[in-house]
């Protein structure tokens, strides 16, 4: 059990239509039920929806954020895209930004950083998200990947309280399997220490993501250096994403 203030992203990816919106009532019942308890919901649903989506929660405490924004600041002929400021004037206020599905796609470290500064300069808290893949990992490379990912993603950003990382290993993603214990305290720290050293001060949230669900919530809650979850297919799922965040509190 922890008192810290913990994150719930909920990135439904490239899931989810008009017809979804009705199971969210059960979740925003349950957040208005639960106001004392310190936790923030960020739903992240595809554009098609953000709209309809901030209607219905613009009430809560629920907040809505992006999957991803372009990284150019001012409007232009980017035919298929939509920038930070058209996310601002939706009611957006977080972003997802590095996603691995989206690095896959084409997003290097220097098109992540000029998003972030886009994201930054549009007034969005940006969820930026880090991980190594299996064969990094099995070559023990996970610390450099990392370093690299978070100074080449930050280069020339001041941090501050509306940049959070989202450690997300890629082996973890969608496949049912997490790190250990140990290895996510190991990793958590790094990220939250390199970040202090050579940043700033300021202490930096990290949260975990990668098939987090119902049952291996009871194991990762205990690590009290995570300040929250980003959670991707569970969190389609209403009763699932509110087991979630109930057991993270018990
Ligand atoms: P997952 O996705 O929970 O389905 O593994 C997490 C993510 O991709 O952000």
């Amino acid at each position: 059990m922890t008192n810290k203030l913990r994150y719930f992203i909920a990135n439904w990816k490239m899931y989810g239509d008009l017809k979804s919106l009705k199971s969210i009532g059960t979740v925003i019942n349950f957040v208005k039920s639960n106001k004392k308890k310190k936790f923030k919901l960020i739903y992240c649903p595809p554009y098609t929806i953000i709209h309809s989506f901030y209607n219905k929660i613009k009430k809560t405490h629920i907040k809505i954020g992006a999957q991803d924004c372009h990284q150019n600041n001012d409007n232009g002929a980017f035919t298929g895209s939509i920038n930070a400021q058209m996310l601002k004037n939706l009611g957006v206020k977080f972003v997802i930004i590095g996603h691995s599905e989206k690095r896959k796609n084409g997003d290097n470290d220097t098109i992540i950083n000029k998003k972030i500064k886009s994201a930054l300069q549009n007034n969005l808290t940006v969820i930026f998200c880090i991980g190594e893949t299996i064969q990094e990992k099995r070559k023990k490379l996970t610390k450099k990947i990392l370093r690299s990912q978070i100074f080449k993603g930050l280069k020339n950003i001041k941090l501050n309280n509306r940049i959070i990382i989202a450690y997300e290993p890629i082996w973890s993603i969608g496949t049912g399997i997490i790190p250990k214990n140990f290895e996510l305290i190991e990793n958590v720290n790094f990220i939250k220490n390199l970040l202090v050293n050579k940043k700033s001060t300021k202490k930096v949230k990290v949260l975990y993501g990668g098939s987090v669900n119902t049952k291996n919530i009871d194991n990762l809650k205990k690590i009290h250096s995570l300040d929250g979850f980003l959670i991707g297919g569970a969190s389609q799922n209403s009763k699932k994403l509110i087991d979630i965040v109930k057991k993270s509190f018990i």
